[in-house]
C-alpha cells in the first residue's frame, strides 16, 4: 500500500494509474476509521480497480470553537484498516500542503447549504467543498465514495460535481450503524456511557418516525414533534434542528408527497451528533 504525503507525489500516481486505463476510486475521509468508513471502501473497490483513501482532517470545515483540536487521530490505526479492506493507497498530506502560505481560493455551494446544518455551522461546507475539490484534482478519481451518514454533505457534493462539470460519479454508502442503532461517527468516541445511551433515541426517533410514516402520517410538523418528544426526555440532549425537507434541495416540506428526509442535529453533552433517515413511500 502507498502513502503518499504531498500533492506532487499523489499527482504522479494518479497519473500513472490513468496510464495504464485503470479506474481509481476515491473514499475522501478524516480518519479515526471506523465500520462507516470501511464500507465505503468496500463499495469503491467494487467500482474500480485502484482504491485510494484520503485521511485530512480538515481545518477549512471546523467553525471556532468546534473540535478540529481534539478531533481524534490514529493513523496507525487507520492504515491497518485500510490495508485489511485491500486499500491500494492513502493520501495523508498535512495542512500546510493542502493550505500553502498564500493560499486564498474556496468553492461555495449556494443556497443548499444555507439549510439545516448549514444555519449553525455557516462555513462549514465552504470547508467541505474546498477540500473535496482539491482531493478530487490531487487525485484524479473516476468515482468517489460518500456516505449517507452526512446526508447533506453527499447532496452538497453532487451539486458541485454537477456545477462544475467534474467527470466524477458519486456513489452514495448506506449509513451503518451500531448493532444498538446509534449511527457509527468519530465523535461518538467523545461520549460517556450515559450519554452514549441518551444519544440511542437519535435513531430510535428516526425509526419510529418512519414506522408512523409508513402506516401513512404525512404531515411534517407531526412526524418531527414525535421526534422532538422522543430526543427532548433524555438527559444530556440539545437539539439543534430536526427538519423533514425535500431529497434534492433539502427545503423544508409541510406534507410529503415525494421523496424526503428526516435530518437532525444534536447535541449529547457537548457532542453535536447527525443522523437521517429517507422516507419514501412504498
Ligand atoms: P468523515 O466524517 O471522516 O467521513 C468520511 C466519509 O464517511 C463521509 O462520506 C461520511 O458520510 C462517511 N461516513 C461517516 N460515518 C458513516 C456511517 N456511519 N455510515 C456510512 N458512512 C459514514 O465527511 C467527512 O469526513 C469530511 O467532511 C470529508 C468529506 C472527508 C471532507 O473533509
Amino acid at each position: 500500500m502507498h502513502i503518499i504525503r504531498t500533492v506532487k507525489e499523489m499527482h504522479a500516481f494518479s497519473s500513472s494509474m490513468l496510464g495504464t486505463g485503470k479506474k481509481l476510486v476515491l473514499v475522501p475521509t478524516m480518519g479515526f476509521l471506523h465500520e462507516g468508513h470501511l464500507s465505503l471502501m468496500r463499495i469503491g473497490k467494487e467500482h474500480g480497480d485502484v482504491l485510494v483513501v484520503s485521511i485530512f482532517v480538515n481545518p477549512a470545515q471546523f467553525g471556532p470553537g468546534e473540535d478540529f483540536e481534539q478531533y481524534p487521530r490514529d493513523f496507525e490505526r487507520d492504515m491497518k484498516l485500510v490495508a485489511s479492506v485491500g486499500g491500494d493507497c492513502i493520501f495523508a498530506p498535512d495542512a500546510h500542503e493542502m493550505y500553502p502560505d498564500g493560499y486564498q481560493t474556496t468553492i461555495t455551494v449556494d443556497r443548499i447549504t444555507r439549510h439545516l446544518c448549514g444555519i449553525t455551522r455557516p462555513h462549514h461546507f465552504e470547508g467541505v467543498t474546498t477540500v473535496v475539490a482539491k482531493l478530487f484534482n490531487c487525485t484524479k478519481p473516476h468515482a468517489a465514495v460518500f456516505g449517507e451518514k452526512d446526508f447533506q454533505q453527499l447532496m452538497v457534493i453532487k451539486r458541485m460535481v454537477l456545477d462544475c462539470n467534474y467527470d466524477i460519479e458519486i456513489i452514495p454508502g448506506p449509513i451503518v450503524r451500531e448493532p444498538d442503532g446509534l449511527a457509527m461517527s468519530s465523535r461518538n468516541t467523545y461520549l460517556t456511557p450515559e450519554q452514549r445511551s441518551s444519544a440511542l433515541s437519535l435513531s430510535r426517533a428516526l425509526f419510529t418516525v418512519k414506522e408512523r410514516f409508513d402506516a401513512g402520517e404525512r404531515d411534517a410538523e407531526r412526524l418531527i414533534a414525535v421526534a422532538r418528544d422522543m430526543i427532548f426526555s433524555e438527559k444530556h440532549t440539545r437539539i439543534d434542528y430536526i427538519k423533514i425537507c425535500a431529497v434534492d434541495t433539502l427545503e423544508d416540506v409541510a406534507a410529503i408527497s415525494g421523496d424526503a428526509v428526516m435530518a437532525l442535529a444534536v447535541y449529547v453533552g457537548t457532542t453535536r451528533l447527525i443522523d437521517n433517515i429517507v422516507l419514501t413511500a412504498a
